[in-house]
């Protein structure tokens, strides 16, 4: 790559918009640090940015129209900075502009680049190509070459909670997602360079690593170099205290995955663990390839490896060919397992997926009907989990001042955020806390100070 010679001494600013995942949060940080050495550095105003990047997700209902609604104010922007003699590079990244980057360029011409997920690596080849021709780029092929390959070491630091991608991309089609047009086949990155981030985030301050993937726990490097391993690896490096991991398809939670769970400390007690149904037939119309037993007894293997293990989920209600009875065997499994935690959301057609023209379609009222139903049990759930630490002692992670002075927050190894008084010194210390009032979203605790001291 010729550019990584460039080091421009001028300073320009670079605004970045992330929406979606947080494989999009990771993807931002990339692009600012390939944008770095041309001498861009953030600014949090797109006003002052002589370049605005729009990092978009495509996974819910309407992600055109906001991009669009979005890029129009940004236009005005740009204007305003053109009729006081600025340039402004405008940029659309991430799936929307996988999946729609023509389509943009004819609706939205003011924008100068359009960039697929994979393509992050060329692009200040792109913003010189954009300056020279004075035209619009586009970049949303899937290139031969490995987007991890060409990517510099990460330069910002992220803080005491870092996310790291191991794994991109899905093969496995669910009728309902975008992910596998957008991102891609699945793709491991390499076990070295990822140790050697890791290595880099915990030496810039990092206690807790998130490992970020579509389907993480698909990872695979080759001979023994599973996901536990990796697991097991990354818990060795010295200074990291706390490891999680997301994505995870239930089909690849393995025997040595599950292992792991059991046997490394630094593997947090919480899994996000997605089974959108519990209805076998709308699973298998969904090509999850699982049924709701096999997720029940993962569950049971799981508990049995790591008892205090907490769970969340993704689900979805109303994929077409839902019926009440099979919304009611989703209400079961939810009782069954006791999430700690849940997402759910409404089926949306997502155009050129299967399930999109699939027949049966779930009118929007019935939809709404059962989301309301299963937010109340989730919620219930989550209340009562959170009330099951009350009066507990747990280990927290702080991360940061909290939102009132003299506060900071943490999390527990459940991921549950706690406020509480403490000194800003104790920011990137794992520090035993008694847990004294649980909230439906946090927690409120007290220092236990003989620790502290000791
Ligand atoms: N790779 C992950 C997450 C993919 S997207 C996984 O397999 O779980 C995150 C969540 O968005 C999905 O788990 C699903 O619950 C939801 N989702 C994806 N497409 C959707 C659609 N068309 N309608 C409603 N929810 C959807
Ligand atoms: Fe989408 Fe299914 Fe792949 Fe998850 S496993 S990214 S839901 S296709
Ligand atoms: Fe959205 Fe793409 Fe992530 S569609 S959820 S930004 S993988």
């Amino acid at each position: 790559m010729g550019w990584d010679g460039i080091v421009s001494s001028t300073s320009k600013r670079l605004h970045v918009i992330t929406w979606g995942c947080q494989m999009n949060v990771y993807d931002s940080g990339r692009m600012a640090d390939v944008l770095a050495p041309l001498g861009y550095a953030p600014t949090a105003s797109p006003e002052d940015a002589d370049m605005v990047i729009l990092n978009t997700c495509h996974i819910r209902e309407r992600a055109e129209e906001k991009v669009f609604s979005e890029l129009g104010r940004l236009r005005v922007i740009k204007q305003a900075r053109e009729a006081a003699g600025l340039r402004t590079v405008l940029a659309v990244a991430g799936c929307v502009a996988q999946a729609e980057g023509q389509e943009i360029l004819t609706r939205a011409p003011y924008v100068d680049i359009v960039l697929g997920p994979q393509t992050y690596h060329r692009l200040p080849e792109m913003v010189a190509r954009a300056a020279r021709a004075g035209g619009s780029v586009i970049e949303t092929d899937f290139p031969a070459e490995d987007k991890f390959d060409h990517l510099p070491e990460t330069a910002a630091a992220q803080g005491v909670t870092a996310f790291l991608t191991v794994q991109e991309g899905c093969d496995k089609f669910c009728s309902f997602c975008v992910v596998p047009y957008t991102r891609g086949a699945e793709n491991s990155r390499a076990a070295a360079p990822v140790l050697a981030e890791a290595r880099r985030l915990v030496a810039a301050g990092a206690r807790e690593l998130t490992l970020l993937g579509q389907n993480v726990n698909a990872w695979h490097g080759g001979g023994d170099w599973d996901f536990a391993a990796l697991i097991r690896a990354l818990a060795d490096v010295p200074g990291l205290k706390r490891l999680r991991y997301t994505t995870s398809h239930p089909r690849d939670m393995g025997d040595t995955l599950i292992a792991a769970h059991r046997d490394v400390p630094a593997l947090m007690p919480f899994l996000h663990l997605p089974v959108q149904s519990g209805a076998d037939r709308v699973l298998a119309a969904m090509n999850r390839k699982h049924t709701a037993d096999d997720y029940l007894r993962l569950v049971e293997r799981l508990r049995a490896a790591r008892p205090d293990i907490a769970l969340s989920s993704d689900f979805i209600v109303g994929h077409p060919g839902e019926t009440d009875a099979d919304f009611e065997a989703t209400l079961a499994l939810v009782r069954r397992v006791g999430f700690a935690q849940a997402f759910s959301f409404k089926y949306s057609p997502r155009p050129g997926t299967p399930a999109a023209g699939a027949p049966g379609q779930v009118p929007e009222a019935v939809k709404d009907a059962r989301l309301q139903e299963l937010l109340a049990l989730l919620r219930a759930q989550q209340e009562a989990f959170n009330l099951r630490t009350e009066g507990l002692t747990l280990p927290v992670l702080f991360t940061g001042p909290g939102r009132k002075p003299g506060q900071l927050s943490g999390r527990t190894p459940y991921l549950q955020p706690v406020h509480i008084d403490a000194p800003l010194a104790l920011i990137g210390t794992e520090t035993d806390v008694r847990i004294a009032r649980a909230h439906p979203n946090s927690l409120q605790g007290t220092l236990i100070r003989e620790k502290m001291l000791a």
